[in-house]
């Protein structure tokens, strides 16, 4: 795609949205009030509103590498506060995707330069499901479920937060784990239990009394 055709869509896309509505932007600027914090990976193929058919104002978003929420990542955990305690968003999603290169780069053993404390993260998650994952033989099999199983450990790091305990005692916050099936174009809910999870480890990391 050349730079001149991003600016002529840019256009046309102007035109499409005021078509329908002349006060289209007049609207937007007005302010936000997304109800779904989307924390997802920066694979050009998984392109968050798109997937879900969201419009502008209705997702805030937040992408890395292989969806990744990491306590001491300020970017994240700034994302993440700001749409739980200011934004109010009623629902956090986690979204990986089949084929990430990101997770692929963890199970290759290789020196990854400056990538590899962001990468160990996700070798961690090898480690603590290590038993289910060594018995898997087929390697593409073990590869999707790495995939979901680091889906299902970003979420239990998102319950780990004050932010998320706090709302979800006060108001019933959801987080919800996804995988989209880069083959079919599905989204696959991973239907992660919130209060069972949260009921395992409060005893460890409550912060919130
Ligand atoms: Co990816």
């Amino acid at each position: 795609m050349k730079f001149e055709k991003i600016f002529q869509n840019n256009e046309q896309w102007i035109a499409e949205k005021l078509k329908v509505d002349p006060e289209y932007f007049k609207k937007l600027a007005q302010g936000q009030s997304p109800e779904f914090l989307y924390i997802g990976c920066s694979d050009s193929r998984v392109t968050a509103e798109d997937l879900m058919g969201a419009n502008p104002g209705e997702v805030f978003i937040h992408r890395n590498i292989a969806n990744m929420v990491i306590s001491i990542d300020l970017n994240m955990m700034s994302v993440l506060n700001y749409a739980v305690r200011h934004l109010k968003v009623k629902h956090i999603i986690v979204c990986g995707h089949y084929e990430c290169g990101g997770v692929k780069a963890a199970m290759t053993p290789a020196d990854m330069g400056i990538l590899n404390p962001w990468l160990r993260n996700i070798r961690d998650v090898y480690r603590l499901h290590q038993e289910e994952l060594d018995s898997i033989s087929d390697s593409s099999k073990k590869y999707n479920r790495l995939i979901e199983l680091n889906v299902q450990e970003q979420c239990v790091n998102l319950i780990k937060t004050a932010a998320v305990q706090e709302a979800y005692k006060e108001r019933g916050l959801t987080v919800q784990g996804w995988v989209f099936d880069i083959h079919s174009g599905k989204i696959i809910d991973l239907k992660i239990d919130f209060p069972k999870i949260l009921q395992g480890i409060m005893k460890i990391y409550d912060l919130h009394y």
